[in-house]
């Protein structure tokens, strides 16, 4: 139920850019850039089995990963659980992750090429836990959520980046080169935790530090990379060299790029709690 704030509005008049045709434009976006995130992500195995250390899975437990990608976390919570069903609408990202699973020996995903905003309540069986991270590309927040809602039995987790100022300054180089500044855009995260609110979900929020260093082996290789990631335009080229000179440095494997934000986990339990 709405308060003076519809938070599910909210959702829909900010994220709209690249979501009200996300069944084209957001999977064509992600089947673009699949392989270079793959390159990118698979390497911190580290941090994701950090991540997915929170998630307290169990042997005999199932999981629901909506969104998710290459598998960056698909493949070590399958090392755990007995099987994964990996959501993405992205071929290219599917791709890769059914590549990863074949290098890493595993079997126990099922991977399934849709929108979560397409997904019939009677398409996927209940799993145990459902999660999405970095990946609630949707226009309609409150259809994804209690969707994601109704098909978990244990848990739910959201992992999401805190702001659109996640990354010291490289987003807002990106957001001058691509499109015009938005001067206020309230945080997705605090959206998606007032919004379950509404419905009646207390879910937990922990705010985490988001490190990472990512490698290249020369300035051309970043350059790549990051036009390849970020769809930057060849005319802003030179520009974005400059930036990436000024913002590599040197240890002990190569050229390096350190990138620190804050991710907000958001996670409720599905049978009641009680406290002592
Ligand atoms: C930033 S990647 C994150 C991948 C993975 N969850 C991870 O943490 O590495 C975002 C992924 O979510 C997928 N995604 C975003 N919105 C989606 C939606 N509405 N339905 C299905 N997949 C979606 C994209 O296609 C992309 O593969």
């Amino acid at each position: 139920m709405p308060g003076i704030i519809d938070w599910n509005e909210l959702w829909k008049a900010t994220h709209t850019r690249g979501f009200i045709h996300h069944d084209e434009d957001l999977a064509a976006h992600w089947d673009r850039r699949a392989k270079e995130f793959n390159k990118r992500v698979m390497k911190h195995r580290e941090k994701a089995e950090r991540q997915v250390a929170q998630l307290g899975l169990q042997p005999h437990e199932t999981v629901l990963d909506v969104g998710a990608g290459t598998g960056r976390l698909a493949i070590p919570m399958a090392k755990i659980a007995r099987s994964v069903t990996a959501l993405d609408q992205s071929g290219g990202m599917l791709n890769c992750l059914k590549e990863n699973m074949q290098s890493e020996g595993i079997s126990n995903i099922q991977c399934i090429q849709k929108s979560w905003q397409d997904v019939g309540l009677d398409e996927i069986p209940a799993h145990d836990v459902v999660i999405s991270s970095n990946s609630l590309g949707v226009y309609d927040l409150l259809d994804a959520l209690v969707k994601m809602d109704r098909l978990a039995k244990r848990a739910v987790y959201i992992f999401t980046f805190t702001d659109h100022h996640r990354d010291d300054g490289f987003r807002e180089f990106l957001m001058n080169e691509k499109r015009p500044q938005n001067a206020f855009q309230p945080a997705g995260y605090l959206m998606i935790y007032n919004l379950l609110a509404d419905i009646g979900i207390y879910a937990d929020i922990k705010i985490q530090d988001w490190e990472s260093r990512e490698h290249y082996s020369s300035i051309d290789d970043a350059v790549a990379s990051w036009k390849t990631m970020h769809e930057i335009p060849s005319e802003n080229e030179p520009k974005l060299r400059e930036f990436l000179s000024k913002k590599l440095i040197e240890d002990d494997q190569g050229l390096c790029i350190h990138r620190s934000t804050k991710q907000a986990m958001i996670s409720w339990q599905k049978s009641p709690q009680t406290t002592a």
